[in-house]
């Protein structure tokens, strides 16, 4: 999965919020940084390129993740860790910085509960979601030609998952039942720009969740007609050849509570 992720959605998903996130990390010049869920590294390349001087430390939860991504970015330290479980002392961090992973954690409260004790008393915990997925003009098109393709019992990984914690109120209330206190958030859309629809149906079915999904309701998600289905359904929607649409996400900036 490493491998395709970063192929086909790293460079048209994941990279233009990277940029922004790693700018706006910069501006705090903190010298001790945690990322979590860190994936292959597309956070993590920008976060050592602006930050120089700094210490940045990546975790994910997949091992697969921080191999691959340990050897693209190997000037940051890589380390296997569950957000919900830091294997870190108290108070250690500048900065801990999340892009697109908060989404996944099962118990939110508890993992930024986690962020609080490892964050010095003046640090920031700095992250991004992914707004509904109606409003992203990629995933959108994956979740309908998903829909056709399976319409009796339609994945919903997408809409619940990548797309279903945007509510800045319940960010807010998980915050601060871990003792954090929400600074500000911003809405953010950005432009992807990919080769094509068919590259992006190709890096969902084989580096995301989805291929999972597409599994265990008796597809094969390597299965060229399959892959071809959706590329038609993802063409239609977005155009061929060479496709740029725009995605929405949310900002979020938090610091220690009472700090
Ligand atoms: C959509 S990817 C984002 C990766 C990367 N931040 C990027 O921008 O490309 C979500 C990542 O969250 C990780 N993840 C899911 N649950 C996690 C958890 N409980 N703790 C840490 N990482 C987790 C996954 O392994 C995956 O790499």
């Amino acid at each position: 999965m490493p491998e395709a992720y970063e192929r086909y959605l790293v460079p048209v998903l994941f990279r233009p919020f990277a940029e922004d996130l790693a700018r706006r990390a910069a501006v705090l010049r903190p010298r001790t940084v945690l990322e979590l869920a860190a994936g292959t590294g597309a956070l993590t390349s920008r976060l050592v390129v602006a930050l120089p001087g700094a210490e940045v430390v990546a975790t994910d939860l997949n091992e697969a993740m921080v191999a691959f991504g340990g050897d693209r970015v190997p000037s940051a330290s890589w380390r296997q860790a569950d957000a919900q479980r830091l294997p870190f002392a108290d108070g250690v961090f500048d900065l801990v910085v999340c892009q697109f992973g908060a989404m996944f954690f099962p118990d939110k409260p508890g993992a930024f509960a986690e962020v609080r004790r490892v964050l010095a008393p003046e640090g920031r915990f700095l992250f991004n979601t992914w707004g509904p997925v109606e409003s992203h003009a990629f995933d959108f098109a994956v979740q309908a030609a998903a829909e056709r393709a399976f319409p009796a019992d339609p994945p919903d990984f997408l809409p619940s998952l990548p797309h279903g914690y945007h509510d800045p109120e319940q960010v807010s209330a998980d915050l601060a039942t871990a003792g954090l206190e929400l600074e500000w958030h911003q809405p953010l859309v950005l432009d992807g720009t990919a080769e094509s629809a068919a590259a992006v149906a190709t890096g969902f079915l084989t580096g995301t969740p989805l291929r999972a999904a597409v599994e265990a309701r008796g597809g094969r998600p390597d299965d060229p007609a399959l892959q071809a289905f959706f590329a038609e359904e993802m063409t239609d929607r977005l155009g061929s050849g060479q496709v740029t649409a725009p995605m929405a996400a949310q900002l979020f900036r938090a610091r220690p509570a009472n700090a």
